[in-house]
């Protein structure tokens, strides 16, 4: 694996009335982008926030990369308003719109990252026309739309697969992974391929954020 391990806390599970300081914790305390899940109620079954929430982390003082997760239809539109409210990194759902490529072609015209998820049960051959585009692949390993999910074990033949995919097309791609991870299968998911992990219950609910963290990247470098 080449890139630097990332570990990006989810503020899914974060207390959304005390925001900023929420995301300032997290990066405080290791954590090296704010994952920012957008569900519109309608694509998954939750509803939580927008751009403009984005935006007042950015007022509020957080610099650390922003990585939006888009679990919204009409995402066009939203692409813009969180390149605008300071997005780092856009990722979209293949089945959230007829024109996936236009869609990467925007998020890249807006100057961030893209990246494109796999949801439990999409196939991987979702990436054939566009792997040479993006510069993140986020495989889901539960069912978008909540936090506090068990990991889905078969995410890790997936994980290994596009490891491979990525590694043989020789580009510049981030390997994430989201949903269950704990700091008991960390380990695993860093041996099958990933190198970006997104956490939301394991680190927001935990005692000790920063020990949490800590155990997580020392799990992550054991498989070095
Ligand atoms: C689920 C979200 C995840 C979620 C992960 O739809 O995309 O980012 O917050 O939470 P945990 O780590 O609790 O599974
Ligand atoms: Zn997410």
């Amino acid at each position: 694996m080449s890139n630097e391990p990332i570990i990006a806390p989810s503020l899914l599970s974060a207390d959304f009335a005390n925001l900023g300081a929420q995301a300032e914790l997290c990066i405080a305390n290791g954590g090296d982008w704010v994952h920012f899940d957008v569900m519109d109620n309608s694509f998954v079954p939750n509803l939580t926030f927008g751009p403009m929430v984005c935006k007042s982390l950015r007022d509020y003082g957080i610099t650390a990369p922003i990585d939006v997760h888009l679990m919204t239809y009409n995402i066009e539109s939203l692409i813009k308003e969180f390149a605008k409210a300071g997005a780092n990194t856009i990722s979209i759902h293949p089945e959230s719109t007829a024109h996936l490529d236009s869609c990467i072609n925007l998020i890249k015209e807006f100057g961030c990252n893209a990246g494109i998820v796999l949801n439990p049960a999409t196939p991987t051959n979702s990436l054939d026309f566009i792997l040479n585009k993006i510069d993140l692949i986020l495989i889901m390993s539960v069912n978008p739309g909540f936090g506090g999910q068990k990991f889905i074990g078969n995410s890790l033949n997936k994980i290994k697969k596009v490891r491979n995919i990525i590694d043989k097309s020789q580009l510049n791609i981030r390997l994430q992974v989201d949903g269950g991870i704990t700091l008991d299968n960390i380990e695993d998911v860093a041996k099958a391929g990933a190198d970006t992990f997104v956490s939301g219950s394991t680190i927001f609910k935990s005692e000790n954020m920063k020990e949490t963290i800590n155990k997580m990247k020392d799990l992550i470098r054991n498989t070095y």
